[in-house]
């Protein structure tokens, strides 16, 4: 994983920091939108390049404040995968969230064996898409 730092904190993160994520949606959010929804999420963690300072990786939750948590969001740059960022950056998560009861996400089925190998467990899940708001409402 070399240098890389893991942040909480969106104070100097700006836009331009947020490239390239969204890899493979056909509306994807612009960059201020993606800054937009990090501010938004009630938990926001950040991978950053020491070199660059870019965002290489993010993950957010949000939560009803007492029971139940979801983590919509979890994305490692292309060039930045398989090198235990995102592994690192759901620990930091499921930490972060440890004094939920529920704490939710959904998953293409080849991705379980990445959370299981965090201690997260196979559920079924239900979902709806309106692929026209992709980019936000
Ligand atoms: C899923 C994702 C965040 C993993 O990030 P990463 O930094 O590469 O993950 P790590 O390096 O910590 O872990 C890599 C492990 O993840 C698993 N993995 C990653 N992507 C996978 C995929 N598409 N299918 C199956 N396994 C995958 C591999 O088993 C790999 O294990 P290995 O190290 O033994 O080879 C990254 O692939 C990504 O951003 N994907 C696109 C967005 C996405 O699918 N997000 C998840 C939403 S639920």
């Amino acid at each position: 994983m070399g240098n890389i730092e893991f942040i909480s904190s969106l104070e100097n993160v700006k836009e331009n920091d947020l490239q390239g994520f969204f890899v493979g949606w056909q509306n994807p959010p612009t960059p201020a939108r993606h800054l937009e929804l990090l501010r938004d999420s009630d938990y926001v963690l950040l991978a950053l390049d020491p070199q660059s300072k870019k965002v290489v990786g993010f993950a957010t939750a949000i939560t009803d404040k007492h029971l139940a948590a979801y983590i919509p969001f979890l994305e490692v740059l292309p060039e930045y995968q398989k090198r235990g960022i995102g592994k690192e950056l759901v620990t930091r998560m499921l930490l972060v969230l440890k004094e939920f009861y529920m704490i939710d996400l959904l998953c293409d089925t080849e991705l379980q064996v990445f959370y299981e190998d965090l201690g997260m467990k196979k559920a079924a899940g239900m979902m709806q898409r309106n692929y026209t708001k992709q980019n936000g409402i």
